[in-house]
Order: C-alpha cells, then sequence, then structure tokens
C-alpha cells in the first residue's frame, strides 16, 4: 500500500502469499527439479545464462497460480508440473528479452544476464528457453493448454512490441497503457490459471472464471510494478527504480501526472521522457510530481479496482483452501515490496 503519495512502504506481504505456497509445496518441489533439468544443454553458455537467472530465485508466482489452479478443480494427474514449468520458462524467457530490451542492469539482486554476457547470448538463451517451454507443453498433450499457452506467448510479444511503440509518446491514453499491460503481462498471469481447469478437465465456465482471475490479478500486477518503479525501493525489487524513466516508459503514474500537470510541468515531461533529460535530478523531480499529483497512490487504487475484479471472478466456486490461497494472493499483489 501506499503510505504516501511518492513511497510504495514495505508491509508485511508475506503473509498474504504464505497459503499459495503452501498449498503448492510438493508440486513446486517437482517443478524447481524440472526447471534445473530442462535448463540443461551441453551448449556450456545456456546453463550458465539460464542458471544465473533462475538461481537468483523470483517470486515463482505464475507457475503456483497453474498448480494451484488445477488442484483447485481436483487434478490428479502429473501434467500440470510441466505446465507450470513451461509457464516460468516463458517467463524467463521474457525477462531475459525484456532486459536487453529496457537496457536493464539489475534483476533479482543481481546484474543482468545482458550486462554479464551481452545482449546477444539474453535474447538467444531466451529463446532456448521459450523452445524448452513449448516442448513441455506438446508433452502434456492436452491442445487446449497448448493453444492457451501458445496465444499467450504471441501477445506476450505483440504487448512488448506495442510498448516500443508507444515509448516516448506522451500522448498515449490510458486505454492504451492498459492494452499494453494486458498484453505484456496479463496475458500470461491468464494462461498461467486457465490451463489448470483445462488439465483438470473442466468446462467452459471455469476455464472463463479463471482465465479472468488472471487477467485482472496481472492487471494489478504490472499497476503495482509501474507504481513501485518511481516509489519503490531497489534493494527490495531486486531491481533499479528509475528504469521506467530512463527508459521514457509511459505507465500509469506518467500518463496520471502529464493529465493533471500545468504547462510547466507537461514541458518538464516532454523534456525528459520525449527527449531524453533524464538524470538523477529529473528523476527526483517527477517523484515530486507524482507526490504533488497522487499519481502513485492513484495507480494502487486502479491496481486495488484489477485485484476486486480478480476476486470476483472467484465468487461462484467452492470454498476450498485452493480457492482461499489464490483470494489471499491477490491482496499479496497489491501490497507488495518486491
Ligand atoms: C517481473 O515479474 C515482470 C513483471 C511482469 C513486472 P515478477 O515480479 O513476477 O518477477 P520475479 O519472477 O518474481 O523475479
Ligand atoms: C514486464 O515488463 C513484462 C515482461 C517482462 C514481458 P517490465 O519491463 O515492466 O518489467 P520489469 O520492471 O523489467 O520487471
Ligand atoms: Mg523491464
Ligand atoms: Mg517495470
Amino acid at each position: 500500500m501506499v503510505a504516501d503519495n511518492k513511497t510504495v512502504k514495505k508491509t508485511d506481504n508475506q503473509a498474504s502469499i504464505k497459503p499459495l505456497i503452501d498449498i503448492t509445496k510438493s508440486d513446486m518441489d517437482k517443478v524447481n527439479k524440472l526447471i534445473i533439468a530442462m535448463a540443461g544443454s551441453d551448449v556450456e553458455m545456456i546453463p550458465e545464462v539460464s542458471n544465473h537467472l533462475i538461481s537468483s530465485g523470483g517470486k515463482r508466482l505464475r507457475p503456483m497460480l497453474t498448480l494451484a489452479s488445477a488442484r483447485l478443480f481436483g487434478y490428479q494427474g502429473s501434467g500440470h508440473i510441466k505446465l507450470a514449468t513451461a509457464v516460468e520458462f516463458m517467463h524467463t524467457a521474457t525477462l531475459l528479452h525484456d532486459d536487453v530490451v529496457d537496457d536493464s542492469d539489475l534483476r533479482r539482486g543481481k546484474s543482468t544476464a545482458r550486462m554479464i554476457w551481452g545482449n546477444e547470448a539474453s535474447v538467444l538463451v531466451g529463446d532456448f528457453l521459450l523452445g524448452q517451454a513449448f516442448k513441455m507443453m506438446v508433452e502434456v498433450n492436452s491442445m487446449d493448454a497448448l493453444s492457451v499457452l501458445a496465444n499467450a506467448a504471441a501477445i506476450i510479444a505483440e504487448g512488448e512490441v506495442m510498448q516500443l511503440a508507444a515509448a516516448k509518446h506522451l500522448t498515449t491514453t490510458e486505454d492504451e497503457y492498459l492494452k499494453v499491460i494486458n498484453a505484456k503481462t496479463a496475458a500470461l498471469f491468464s494462461a498461467a490459471a486457465e490451463v489448470g481447469p483445462i488439465i483438470a478437465g473442466c468446462g467452459q465456465q471455469e476455464r472463463q472464471a479463471l482465465k479472468h482471475y488472471g487477467t485482472s490479478l496481472g492487471l494489478a500486477f504490472q499497476l503495482v510494478d509501474d507504481a513501485l518503479d518511481y516509489g519503490g525501493n531497489s534493494e527490495n525489487l531486486g531491481k533499479n527504480t528509475g528504469d521506467d524513466f530512463r527508459e521514457g516508459k509511459i505507465t500509469m503514474p506518467v500518463i496520471l501526472s502529464y493529465i493533471r500537470g500545468d504547462e510547466t510541468e507537461k514541458k518538464f515531461w516532454k523534456q525528459s521522457l520525449e527527449e531524453g533529460k533524464n538524470d538523477d535530478d529529473a528523476l527526483a523531480h517527477a517523484q515530486k510530481l507524482m507526490q504533488q499529483h497522487h499519481s502513485l497512490e492513484d495507480t494502487i487504487k486502479a491496481a486495488r479496482h484489477h485485484g476486486n475484479e480478480a476476486l470476483k471472478a472467484l465468487d461462484g466456486l467452492a470454498p476450498s483452501k485452493e480457492k482461499a490461497a489464490l483470494c489471499e494472493v491477490i491482496e499479496f499483489c497489491i501490497s507488495r515490496v518486491n
């Protein structure tokens, strides 16, 4: 939660992801083993680069969504392990690619792969992991699950390209921004949650419920991420704050501040985001304007709206420990600091 307008303060957010961690623990042990196995290759640089990122942790939120949403519907097979691993590989691949696109230096508290091995290696190893993800999906033998995840893979890339085209354009609307985050982030959350009921053999109603849950949760997650890029703390996040500013990314906090700003402020935003006058002083000024205009606070409010939508999506489902964990992780995503 935002305690004041500028700083998204550290809260005790461990409590609310814990139920999800607890109920997926034995399945996640298998996923983590499969992650290591599938990152292997005789081409030495591949496990070197992959393991650098994989061993630095990450929340593993998306694979846990897949595992919990399969168990939610009583799934007893083993296909969810491969699907969850594929989902995390898709995520890992997008991070390797995204850090190149965003010129990011820090990820999960370490230097990004691109800083150590170069952009080429980061992109190519990302491609390898994406390939491995598809191999696992195919092995599960569910055309519907394959179709949902393949679709997500294309949409994520579309989202990143859409964002690239919108960068440095302060005329980007809130609607256009939402389209970008829907594609680059919510699509994978959505697919991760929907393949659970698919593999459990559920009908459209259950699929739609989990799909909407994942989409709304993903939108909330990215809105919070975009607030944290200005109001968060690098140490907690394991990535540098201010990356979005330096890249001229038009995110919700910027859109709100720009609309609410007077002519002098609009000129500042143009100079910093469109023309690249984005040194540390400019970043501090941007943060001050965001505080004045309640932009981070309102970005979190928007995230909370989508969080409520995620909660509503699960309304019709019978109570279970999986449902409770999926509901509770929504609050984690909104109040998270990492
Ligand atoms: C980072 O996702 C990319 C975004 C969608 C903002 P996470 O915050 O889930 O990254 P890890 O896996 O925990 O490092
Ligand atoms: C997150 O993009 C979505 C993808 C990686 C596809 P961001 O660029 O906002 O995420 P961070 O801040 O680098 O984690
Ligand atoms: Mg990035
Ligand atoms: Mg970001």
